[in-house]
């Protein structure tokens, strides 16, 4: 059993340990937050026995090989530094690091830490349905790809303070914490784009400003040498868009590229071909059963060309976020440490 120990107390905490339990890999030991109090009120529901208020002797003294860290993505950096300078195998939730500079960082001191292990919750590319989606795309490249239009927009409920002017603003809608619609949702596009085509040539963004200064919903162009990938994503609106992958006549169908419930493939008479693939209750599970058997067996040939993938793929999508808001001349405070 792989002891976790966590940082972060909001519901998508909750949510990984839910699918942490339907895995039966995972227990529970230690909870870091800012406040005591909030630990343990947090941490003693789960069955948790280890409480603290203080980073360094979470990590210096926590009975834990596994640290879930799912804080502001401009508190990521650090608290994963700490995590790496402890040895800890580490899940960390998406989007990784602010930007190429910090992941290149990350991966010199990992380097010099073997024991110590880095994956990003980018939970749909782990999930049975995406990766038969995935299979599908290749298949489609052996023959003709138009490019693809791939949609994640959802309202978010923290907007409501934003426009109600209500201060501090949430995080996410700060450019302090690194908020925003890229680099909450977008993430998800383009991790989608990077896992099906690869690295793009060039890259633009057009993003909509909210009055709190971040990227409110937007429209991203990646170029390929032969097509196109449009991203739509937003924290301000909401869509019912598919997203799909174009092939001659032939199209493949996602209800959603991060939380897929549904895949079709349309052929050239458009007759539909839905994809029966089993989809987890809690689309974190697969996810969690994948960092469980990297963590279980590190050193396992097959586990080290996973987590090799995994790696390349995360550090190609941070160098795409940010191509991407450099052409929006969308900068964070981070940026500049
Ligand atoms: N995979 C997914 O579906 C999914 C969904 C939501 C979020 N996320 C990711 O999870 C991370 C957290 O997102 P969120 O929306 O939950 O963020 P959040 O509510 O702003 O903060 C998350 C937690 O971080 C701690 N925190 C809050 N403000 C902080 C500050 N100023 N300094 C240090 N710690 C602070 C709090 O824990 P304490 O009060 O206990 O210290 C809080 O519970 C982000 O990276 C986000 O992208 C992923």
């Amino acid at each position: 059993m792989l002891k976790l120990g966590v940082i972060g107390t909001h519901i998508i905490t909750d949510q990984m340990l839910d699918a942490a339990k339907t895995t039966g890999k995972y227990e529970l030991t230690a909870v870091y937050s800012r406040t005591m109090e909030r630990a343990k009120e947090f941490g003693q529901p789960y069955g948790a026995t280890e409480f603290y208020d203080d980073l360094d002797t979470f990590f210096a003294e926590g009975d834990f090989d596994v640290v879930y860290v799912a804080s502001p993505n401009s508190c990521h950096y650090e608290q994963v530094r700490k995590a790496i300078e402890n040895d800890k195998f580490i899940i960390l939730e998406k989007p990784a690091f602010v930007n190429p500079s910090q992941f290149s960082a990350i991966e010199s001191l990992l380097a010099a830490h073997p024991k110590a292990r880095l994956v990003e919750a980018a939970r749909h590319i782990h999930t049975p349905i995406f990766e038969k989606g995935l299979e599908k795309v290749e298949e489609m490249k052996k023959d003709h790809i138009q490019g693809a239009t791939i949609t994640v927009m959802k309202y978010s409920s923290r907007y409501d303070n934003v426009l109600a002017d209500q201060k501090p603003y949430p995080n996410i809608f700060t450019l302090d914490f690194a908020g925003g619609a890229l680099m909450d949702l977008g993430v998800y596009a383009v991790y989608g784009a990077v896992t099906f085509f690869g690295e793009p040539d060039t890259v633009v963004y057009y993003p909509t400003i909210a009055k709190s200064g971040v990227d409110a919903k937007g429209v991203a162009i990646l170029n390929y040498d032969k097509f196109t990938v449009t991203l739509n994503f937003g924290k301000t609106a909401n869509s019912h868009l598919d997203s799909e992958v174009y092939g001659l006549k032939d199209t493949l169908v996602f209800d959603s590229i991060f939380e897929t419930q549904k895949v079709t493939y349309y052929d050239a008479d458009k007759t539909a071909h839905p994809f029966d693939v089993p989809v987890e209750k809690n689309s974190m599970t697969d996810e969690m059963n994948d960092f469980a058997a990297l963590f279980t067996n590190p050193d396992d040939p097959a586990q080290v060309k996973k987590y090799q993938r995994w790696m390349d793929l995360s550090r190609t999508v941070n160098s795409v976020m940010y191509s991407l808001r450099q052409s929006a001349n969308l900068t964070f405070p981070a940026d500049n440490d």
